[in-house]
């Protein structure tokens, strides 16, 4: 059934370091605002996004850009915490974003895992112009760990180890990741109108490698990103490091 889909080779921008990666992506977000006011965005949190989202704040403050007419829907947010936890997917998009724009909030949505059929038919209903998506070192997207299937759609996963080990910096002492998350699925991811992943660092080039040129398999779920006839890579020449050379001179 594989065998016979079409892949795609997504467009590729290999920036000479992090900082400048960030930017580029901000830089496509914003002119997707400024294109289209009333874009419905598809956000990420972790730490590629932050110098993204201080960026947009920048750009908001400075230049006018403006969030008042979009829609936002998060990726993902851990299960059980409480509101207003500060490790919390929920405190992320309202420190490092939501706070300093202009966008009201009842336009932000973050999923819960108690209401994600909601959730994917406000998705469906609205349709997501833009998806920005950060990667995991073991090829997540989302929350969609390895095994996920290309047809998930929203609802609660249990996070793979190596997911709450290298996410357990974001929570206080004394504190564990949750086990379980609630994540847009790959079919939901797929089914923006246009995808931007960034990936920065070291630790993520083996991830994007395979993702990019590896098989089509659900042991890597950022490779289903092939499916997609609009997706733009992002990244530094860190993350790049083990792509093929005629790729890495490809600037999108
Ligand atoms: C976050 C998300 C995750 C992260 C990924 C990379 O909303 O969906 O897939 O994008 O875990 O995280 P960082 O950027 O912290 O390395």
């Amino acid at each position: 059934m594989m065998a016979a889909q079409k892949y795609e080779t997504p467009a590729l921008a290999v920036l000479p370091e992090r900082h400048a990666a960030e930017m580029d992506l901000a830089a496509r977000l914003a002119a997707q605002l400024r294109g289209k006011p009333d874009s419905v965005l598809g956000l990420a949190t972790g730490n590629s996004m932050v110098g993204v989202y201080r960026a947009l704040v920048e750009m908001h403050r400075n230049e006018g850009l403006s969030f008042a007419r979009a829609t936002s829907f998060n990726l993902d947010e851990y299960c059980g915490l409480p509101n207003g936890h500060p490790s919390s997917f929920a405190s992320y998009m309202q420190d490092h974003l939501f706070a300093h724009v202009d966008m009201p909030r009842n336009s932000a949505h973050l999923p819960d895992e108690n209401s994600c059929a909601e959730y994917e038919a406000a998705i469906a209903k609205k349709g997501i112009d833009l998806q920005i998506l950060g990667i995991g070192r073991n090829g997540h997207i989302g929350f969609n760990e390895p095994g996920a299937a290309v047809t998930s759609r929203t609802r609660v996963v249990e996070l793979a180890a190596a997911t709450r080990a290298a996410n357990q910096r974001d929570f206080p002492d004394g504190e564990t990741v949750p086990t379980h998350a609630v994540t847009m699925g790959i079919a939901t991811i797929l089914s923006a109108r246009s995808i931007l992943l960034l990936a920065t660092g070291e630790a993520k080039a083996d991830a994007l490698a395979r993702a990019l040129e590896g098989p089509i398999t659900p042991d890597n779920p950022a490779c289903f990103l092939r499916l997609h006839s609009d997706v733009t890579v992002i990244s530094d020449r860190d993350a790049a490091r083990f792509l093929s050379s005629t790729r890495t001179n490809t600037d999108a």
